[in-house]
């Protein structure tokens, strides 16, 4: 969830580039960095030793763009350049891991968008023959790469080329170099990339609000094509194909743009969930061998097999995630698992030992409780682990071990994606700890195998988009929303009330459907809404009985199930429809109907949906 931005034009680059990182900085903001084709006069005291007109000069900046900016201060000349804002994924956030990252001979300057799944086996042959690297980044390898197919090629259109052949994962890259000052090269392979198409100058995008300021037309490159692009013209490749590209016009305000012309941040975020969960796998997941590889975890793996008990600490969204790692964990990992909100654990007398592993699950790595909770366990002689979308946060710099979520920014106030995200690193957590105690090779096949399925799975949901939205629309004005769910979808009922309540500002319940009868059921009456989350699992006839209660006293029921289960449409006063999935993966896509519920309702409801009142994004204080 990078920005990437590039100019080649007749103008300066450096003003266009800067600006354009600005406009993206909203994909992440942990660190910049700019390189220019610089062509060689008013370079002062900044290079010494000039040998030849042309340079690369790369500057980077940890923290914001406007860092970036100060830092470069004195114009870099040169009407060639790339730039990148940056959302650390592998190494924290710091300047030397900040992009363009170059070649040994600092003759190769690039930015990249993405994850290397192969990073670590490239990184260690490129070592062996010699190269020297500055940074954590999984990006680096890139420059190293084409440096190192240059010694064969002699042609750095074709070193290019060659390396992409060896990467695995996902890209968009931009690259400069110096044998070719008047070129830009790109391509893409799972991260989106553009081309902005101007008048004797093109830009290159991550994102098109970088562009919009200065033209709206722009060709979107597909993944496995690349491109070299001159004042000229460009030309896109797919393997050794030249491809007809079609310019489109764009008709996005710069301002939609931005939130990738969606109309809020949490809309957009709902929608990013099949590229999240997949990024939360990716290079993780072993479906063959039926577990997952979690190199976070590597250095506490011998302490990892000692451990008898997990205590989940977190607060809110992040400790509903908690609940649904617990029934997974317990279930085919066989460890008992507790789950504490993390306001409490930090003041209670907590029994731990060096046999327990306590772990915070936090998206902003920041969350004071949180933190508190694990400095105390940590205290006590317990494992501290994290999964935390943050790279470089707190938490995941204190804990002792931790899973990364690979999110990117989540900008909404209201969790989607990171939630989603942190349910994969739990279903893989899952594999990987199942495994070592006693889960078969098949069951860990099929687990791995569906997970995978699931990204697709999600888009299946979102077709009803149209129709939750009627729902959210028709029910926005009720007295009181219950939301009921059993074993794996108790959590889901939890998440799916505080969504509502954050951003609708509606009076919500979330509870386990069988603990109706011990209260809550009081509160239904014909102004009541009840919310059932009941996929065709294991307790899905006792869900039933739930629901013809609510109806026997004049409820209103809207029930999530799975597809094909139409017989609820003679029970329910309204259905959405889950694709079927193992029971333990069901959360993960019943509750994206009721963040779509809660999205609607709110925008119905005329509030602001991105930053509702009274909350922060990050919690850093008790
Ligand atoms: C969820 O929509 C909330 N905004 C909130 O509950 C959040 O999950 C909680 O504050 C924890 O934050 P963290 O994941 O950054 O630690």
């Amino acid at each position: 969830m990078c920005g990437i931005v590039g100019y080649i034009g007749r103008r300066e680059a450096n003003d266009l580039l800067i600006e354009g990182l600005h406009r993206l900085e909203y994909r992440g903001y942990d660190s910049a960095g700019i390189s220019i084709l610089h062509s060689g006069e008013n370079l002062k005291s900044k290079i010494k030793n000039l040998k030849s007109k042309n340079h690369l000069v790369t500057v980077r900046a940890l923290g914001k763009v406007e860092n970036l900016e100060k830092k470069v201060g004195e114009k870099m000349k040169g009407s060639v350049g790339i730039a990148h804002t940056r959302w650390a994924t592998h190494g924290k956030p710091s300047e030397k891991n900040a992009h363009p990252h170059t070649d040994c001979a600092g003759q190769i300057a690039l930015v990249h968008n993405g994850i290397i799944e192969n990073y670590n086996e490239l990184k260690e042959d490129l070592v062996k023959q010699g190269h020297l690297f500055a940074s954590e980044t999984d990006t680096e390898v890139i420059a190293h790469l084409i440096e190192e197919h240059l010694k064969e090629k002699d042609d750095f259109e074709a070193a290019f080329t060659e390396a992409l052949k060896h990467l695995r994962g996902t890209y968009g890259i931009a690259a400069v170099a110096l044998s070719q000052p008047n070129k830009l090269f790109v391509a893409r392979m799972g991260s989106p990339l553009l081309i902005g198409v101007g008048k004797d100058e093109y830009f290159v995008a991550s994102d098109v609000s970088a562009v919009l300021a200065h033209t709206k037309r722009v060709v979107y490159l597909e993944d496995g094509e690349r491109a070299v692009i001159t004042r000229d013209g460009y030309v896109v490749k797919s393997g050794k194909i030249i491809q007809k590209k079609t310019v489109s016009d764009v008709e996005w305000s710069e301002k939609e743009a931005k939130r990738g012309g969606y109309p809020h941040f949490m809309l957009k975020e709902i929608f990013d969930q099949p590229e999240s969960f997949a990024d939360a796998l990716r290079g993780r997941l072993l479906p063959d061998e039926g577990t997952a590889r979690l190199g976070g975890l590597r250095e506490v793996e011998k302490r990892l097999e000692g451990i008898r008990r997990i205590v989940i600490v977190s607060c809110g969204t992040s400790s509903y995630a908690g609940l649904v790692g617990k029934y997974m964990l317990e279930e085919y990992a066989g460890i008992p698992v507790e789950v504490e909100v993390a306001s409490e654990f930090r003041y209670r007398k907590m029994m731990l030992d060096k046999y327990t592993a306590v772990l915070g699950i936090s998206q902003s790595g920041e969350t004071a409780d949180t933190l508190a909770a694990l400095r105390e366990a940590k205290k006590k002689g317990a494992l501290t682990l994290g999964i935390v979308n943050t790279v470089g946060s707190t938490i995941a710099r204190e804990t002792d071990a931790g899973v990364y979520n690979h999110a990117g920014p989540e900008v909404s106030v209201a969790s989607t994606k990171a939630f989603t995200s942190q349910l994969a690193i739990l279903a893989l957590l899952t594999l990987y700890l199942g495994r070592k105690r006693g889960m078969s090779l098949v069951t860990g096949q099929r687990i791995a195998r569906e997970l995978l399925k699931l990204p697709r799975l999600m888009e299946r949901i979102f077709v009803q988009s149209g129709t939750i939205k009627k729902l959210a629309k028709k029910y926005a004005h009720r007295k009181n929303y219950l939301y009921l769910g059993r074993k794996y979808n108790f959590p889901i009922a939890l998440e799916g009330a505080i969504k509502v309540k954050e951003i609708a500002y509606v009076s919500a319940q979330g509870y386990p459907t069988g603990e109706m009868k011990h209260g809550p059921i009081a509160l239904v009456d014909k102004d009541a809404l009840a919310l059932f989350i009941m996929p065709l699992d294991s307790v899905y006839e006792k869900s039933v009985s739930g629901l013809e209660e609510i109806k026997a006293r004049g409820g209103t029921v809207l029930a999530i199930t799975t597809e094909g289960n139409t017989a609820l449409e003679k029970k329910a006063d309204a259905v959405v429809y889950i694709p079927k999935t193992l029971e333990m993966l069901t959360p993960i896509l019943s509750v994206i109907p009721l963040q779509l519920f809660a999205y609607h309702m709110s925008v119905a409801l005329g509030y602001d949906v991105d930053r509702p009142r009274n909350l922060a994004k990050s919690v850093t204080v008790e």
